[in-house]
């Protein structure tokens, strides 16, 4: 097989797994990918410290460039805005395609992004950004295309599940559960960005841009956390037989003078037999209601590093193909980009 030079930057919960499984199944993947996959370097901040997944260290660097400028696919596993953002662009620029789970930098600076891998003929493939490990923007962008999505709706935190679920199982306290997320890998470096919603919300703008084919910016999303929510109030709600979950809701509203669209993250109550009320721990569902198809259920581990690691190399392994394509082929069309026409904040309870 030929090789392709596949640089990661970032070796925490996800992209240690993801070394792991790339180096592990080198064979395999090569046989799926139609080259081989050879792991250049590790980009990370500290080449020594200490790390649950054990790999080579002479992958491990600090000189982040020249790693991405010599390599074919980028895989950048990094997460925040800055050096994340320079680091993609110089890949593209430098000719390689670009596989992240970012939804933070997709969300805000997704339109430079793409433009910036359209201008090169390019692609970026962003499946891990939303939902951990459940396929999710492959069915919206690729499966539906030719359908029209009306309604998406779901858990997409697995962070704020996991602790509102523990919360409510075993009455166990925020704090501590934030602090076993954090332990497990589920949470963002900055947990803020989960406990608050904002990374619902960056996964919510990213699913309605591709369902409804516009640019959902970010500040146009709907934000609630669950900081606010007690023990009491999700006792109160067990007695009335409902559960407290954090869901992101996108919609297609249908008004006389045209369609506007909704997308709002907030703690919502479920009633107990309803589907959302049994997504446990850590996972993820997501309900996609579309015109011809009907109604579709997407259910998995929303975060962690391997079960994310999973929908990172499938990234790779597309990437993969579509360079041995000649950059076409398997192609992409990575981005919406009908106008939007108005985003209506609808705040409503579930
Ligand atoms: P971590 O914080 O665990 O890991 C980040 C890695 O990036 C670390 O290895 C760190 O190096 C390295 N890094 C950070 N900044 C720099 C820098 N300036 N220069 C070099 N290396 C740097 O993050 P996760 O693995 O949890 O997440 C990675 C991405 O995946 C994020 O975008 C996140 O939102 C997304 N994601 C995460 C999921 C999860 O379940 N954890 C699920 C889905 C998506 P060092 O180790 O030396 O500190
Ligand atoms: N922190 C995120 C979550 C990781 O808990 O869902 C997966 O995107």
């Amino acid at each position: 097989y030929r090789r392709l030079r596949v640089a990661l930057l970032g070796a925490g919960a996800v992209g240690s797994h993801v070394a792991d499984l790339l180096l592990r199944h080198g064979d395999e993947l090569a046989d799926r990918a139609g080259a081989r996959l050879e792991l250049a370097g590790i980009a990370v901040r500290d080449v020594d410290a200490p790390r649950d997944v054990e790999l080579p260290r002479e992958l491990y660097t600090t000189d982040v460039e020249p790693l991405i400028t010599g390599a074919d696919i980028v895989i950048e596993l990094m997460g925040g805005i800055e050096p994340a953002r320079s680091h993609i662009l110089l890949g593209l620029g430098s000719g390689a395609d670009v596989v992240t789970a970012n939804k933070a930098l997709l969300a805000t600076h997704g339109p430079e992004v793409f433009e910036a891998a359209d201008r090169v003929g390019a692609s970026v493939y962003y499946e891990a950004a939303a939902a951990g490990a459940i396929p999710i923007i492959r069915p919206l962008r690729d499966s539906l295309a030719g359908d029209r999505v009306v309604r998406i709706m779901g858990i997409v935190n697995g962070t704020t599940n996991y602790i509102l679920d523990r919360m409510d199982s075993e009455g166990a306290d925020f704090a501590d559960v934030l602090a076993d997320a954090q332990r497990l890998g589920y949470a963002e470096a900055d947990p803020t960005a989960d406990v608050e919603g904002y990374d619902a919300a960056q996964k919510a703008a990213i699913l309605a841009s591709l369902a409804f084919h516009t640019t959902v910016p970010l500040d146009a999303v709907h934000r609630e956390g669950i900081t606010g929510i007690t023990a009491d109030m999700i006792e109160e709600a067990r007695d009335a037989g409902l559960v407290i979950k954090l869901l992101a809701v996108c919609e297609r509203l249908r008004e006389d003078d045209g369609e506007s669209i909704s997308v709002r993250v907030y703690p919502a109550l479920v009633p107990r037999e309803h589907p959302l009320a049994s997504v446990h721990g850590a996972n993820n569902a997501v309900f996609v209601e579309a015109e011809a198809a009907g109604s579709l259920m997407f259910y998995g581990a929303g975060a962690g590093g391997v079960q994310t690691a999973s929908a990172v190399l499938g990234d790779v392994v597309s990437a993969a193909r579509r360079h041995m394509a000649g950059g076409t082929g398997v192609g992409e069309s990575t981005r919406a980009n009908l106008p939007i026409v108005s985003i209506g904040h609808v705040v409503t309870r579930y």
